[in-house]
């Protein structure tokens, strides 16, 4: 297992390329399952995570090609063999629930492994199984997996959740593209993903509106076809690289970035007296003198804060000039990098799901210890303010949604190395 090494260095400059959307990309290679025409993504981002959904999609009898250097991605659902997701395969990777909406949507039954609870919170998935009971599916769980089947196929109904659930919404939505008659998903998702999930699915003939409002509307067709599908820019990526010359200081320019999927975070640096331009090629982040001003944050579904970011914001605040108060309202344990934070300085006080941060003028660097993925990025970002060195282990986490964080910190000029543990 690797760790990576990060020494606070002063100023960052310079641009990073902001990659393909790793929360997009698998919600979209699901997808393929609903058509026995191929579909083909560009802009994939090379994370362990794509890969990992890769080898699930294999399992059932689809064809995953890489190509253009791992950079776009055919999927051939023509010749599915297998209509059961392993439990060694979901529990790595929870998006891979995602495949049970295709799966009974196209096919009328699926077996898929229930995740289980992950290092963030319990991630239930009911929304999910009673969307697909209320368009039609029996459901029944066995030994640990979700049996779903609809012989005479899904028909469309009128699906309320109670809060809003990125994943229900995108399973729902991938069921109900192939079911008879009309689907209403209310309080649906509006997150980026969701929308282009569902660009995706109206380039392959299904016929949605509603995307990226809180009610989506969808008619049934019969099949769907070949089409080919750009991966759109991650957020949360490009939110991080957002966070680091605001914590390190200096001035980046991110290629492909775009303020409209970033904007409660551009929001909070901005009120933090970080400056944010829109430029021809991305977004350009600078920050210049002194601390930031410490800001409040409440994470909640698009378009509001988003959770994914929370770790990074707090790595921020630990060294703001003032007191942030941190509002977690989204999953019920995501404050993990908070222990690790204090063991570099900072002053975190956490009750429940609220953290209060008093910054410090100063972090130092330590060994510590990521837990999940955005609590690693988090660790990074502090290391690059701290004096001396910080030690991120198990970063695992990391390589499963950044595209070589060593590489791009390091052209920006930061110290940062990544080495192998032993023992
Ligand atoms: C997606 O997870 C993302 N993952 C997460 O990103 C992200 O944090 C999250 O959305 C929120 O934005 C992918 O897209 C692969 P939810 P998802 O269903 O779909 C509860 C990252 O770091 N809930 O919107 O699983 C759930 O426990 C990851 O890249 C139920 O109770 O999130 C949570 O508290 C982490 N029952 C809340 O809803 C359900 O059936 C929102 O979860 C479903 C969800």
């Amino acid at each position: 297992m690797d760790s990576i090494i990060v020494k606070g260095n002063g100023p960052l400059s310079g641009e990073v390329p902001i990659a393909g959307a790793k929360n997009t990309c698998l919600k979209l290679m699901c997808a393929a399952l609903l058509s026995d025409e191929p579909l083909t993504l560009t802009n994939v981002p090379r994370l362990s995570d794509v890969a990992t959904l890769g080898s699930l999609l294999e399992s059932l009898g689809c064809e995953v090609a890489r190509l253009a250097d791992g950079r776009a991605m055919m999927i051939s659902s023509a010749d599915v063999t297998n209509l059961t997701a392993h439990y060694d395969i979901v529990r790595k990777l929870r998006a891979s629930f995602n495949v049970l909406g295709p799966l009974v949507g196209r096919f009328g039954e699926a077996v898929v492994s229930l995740p289980g609870g992950c290092a963030i919170g319990a991630r239930k998935v009911d929304l999910h199984l009673t969307a697909l009971e209320a368009l039609g599916a029996t459901i029944d769980l066995r030994e640990g997996y979700v049996h779903a089947t609809a012989k005479n196929g899904l028909k469309g109904a009128e699906i309320s959740f109670p809060f809003v659930s990125v994943g229900a919404t995108e399973n729902a939505l991938c069921a109900a593209v192939l079911a008879k008659g009309t689907t209403v998903l209310r309080n649906a998702a509006r997150e980026p993903d969701t929308v282009a999930l569902a660009h995706c699915l109206q380039g392959m003939g299904a016929d949605i509106e509603g995307a990226g409002t809180d009610t989506i509307v969808i008619r049934g067709v019969d099949r769907l076809h070949a089409t080919t599908h750009r991966v759109i820019a991650d957020r949360i990526e490009l939110g991080t690289y957002m966070i680091a010359p605001a914590i390190a200081g200096g001035s980046v320019e991110l290629i492909g970035g775009s303020r409209a999927i970033v904007a409660a975070l551009a929001d909070k640096l901005e009120e933090a007296g970080v400056e944010i331009v829109e430029t021809d090629r991305g977004l350009s982040v600078s920050h210049k003198t002194g601390r930031v001003r410490a800001v409040d944050v409440t994470t909640a579904p698009f378009p509001g804060f988003p959770t994914d970011l929370q770790a990074q914001m707090m790595a921020l605040m630990c060294t703001a000039d003032g007191v942030a108060t941190l509002e977690e309202t989204i999953f019920e344990n995501r404050f993990m990098h908070a222990p690790e934070l204090i063991r570099m300085g900072a002053k975190i006080d956490v009750h429940g799901g609220t953290a209060k941060v008093t910054g410090v003028v100063q972090l130092r660097g330590a060994p510590v210890m990521a837990t999940d993925l955005r609590a690693s990025v988090s660790l990074i970002l502090a290391g690059l303010a701290a004096e001396g060195e910080t030690r991120v282990n198990r970063v695992y986490h990391l390589d499963r949604g950044y595209e070589r964080v060593e590489e791009k910190l390091s052209g920006l000029g930061a110290q940062i190395e990544r080495v192998a543990d032993h023992g």
